[in-house]
């Protein structure tokens, strides 16, 4: 029997049962009407490759290699995985830079699936307006597609004043121009593209005229990190999910005077971490998600 996972996760869902299935029977099948696919794929966020205080993560060389054990222990392989940023922690020294960089690749390297994106954080490329993330890791803003999907890479990093930049809106701007206005857009960035809360840097300085340009299309949905937990937050029809990170937890917007980390909470280890897959629903233009936390052992 073939099953779509679409149908595995109505079964499980409805039946409370588990069925075993090989690595290959998931097809994702054309809906009869539009012929589009359903897929699905996995966001994996903040990793801050290099970054060591046990205090805050006495797991730092491991959280990142268990999230990628889990994603390849998927019953349904994802299409795709998307790091949304901050692969790294940021150095002043471009040596230790590239070294991380290296590492965090090497390590990646291990996922089954091999179709990965990559978005910049300002901890990979602030410091060097993206220079070495390109070396290791391509295009700091860029657009593909997949199974009907236009996912469109918006860099608001590399600018260290937390812009997107004139040159880059112009070309988000050319991007756009060809799109029917139904057409499917998700958009993956690292800061948020609206005002989240400016004082803790969660913003990003002109991204309002992103959204502006993205606002007369009707389907469109933004995936970041940054703010290393989970948010979603609308303007006007489109949504904006940010995911938790793989390294240490951040407090809730403005709970606390201060922007702190997380410590490591030795009865309830790697709470606040983990990754999300997305269930897209390419017909319907919806995004199913599936928050995963890390786990022990
Ligand atoms: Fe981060």
């Amino acid at each position: 029997m073939r099953i779509r996972r679409r149908d595995f996760l109505k079964l499980v869902g409805v039946g409370g049962a588990v069925f075993v299935l090989g690595p290959h029977q998931f097809v994702g099948a054309a809906d009869k009407e539009t012929g589009l696919d359903d897929f699905f794929f996995v966001q994996l966020s903040d990793s801050h490759w290099g970054f060591n205080d046990p205090k805050i993560n006495p797991d730092a060389s491991g959280t990142l290699r268990k999230a990628i054990a889990a994603v390849n222990s998927m019953k349904f392989q994802p299409d795709f995985v998307v790091f949304t940023g901050d692969l790294t922690q940021t150095t002043d020294d471009p040596k230790e830079r590239r070294k991380r960089m290296a590492e965090v690749r090497e390590i990646v390297s291990g996922l089954a699936v091999k179709n990965i994106k990559f978005i910049p954080g300002e901890h990979d490329a602030s410091l060097d307006n993206g220079e070495a993330f390109r070396e290791f890791f391509g295009k700091t803003h860029y657009t593909f597609e997949h199974k009907g999907v236009h996912f469109i890479v918006i860099d608001n990093v590399s600018d260290p004043t937390s812009s997107i930049g004139d040159a880059q809106l112009q070309w988000l701007s050319d991007a756009l121009k060809p799109l029917d206005k139904d057409a499917r857009i998700v958009v993956f960035t690292h800061r948020p593209l609206f005002d989240l809360y400016p004082n803790w840097d969660w913003w990003t300085r002109d991204g309002a005229k992103a959204v502006n340009l993205l606002m007369p299309y009707k389907n469109v949905t933004v995936f970041y990190g940054h703010i290393h937990q989970e948010n979603h937050h609308t303007t006007g029809h489109i949504d904006h999910h940010a995911a938790r990170g793989l390294m240490w937890p951040l407090p809730a917007p403005g709970s606390l005077p201060k922007k702190v980390m997380v410590p490591w909470d030795p009865s309830e280890p790697y709470k606040g971490l983990g990754y999300r897959g997305v269930d897209a629903r390419v017909e319907k233009a919806e995004y199913v998600l599936s928050e995963f936390p890390i786990k022990k052992g």
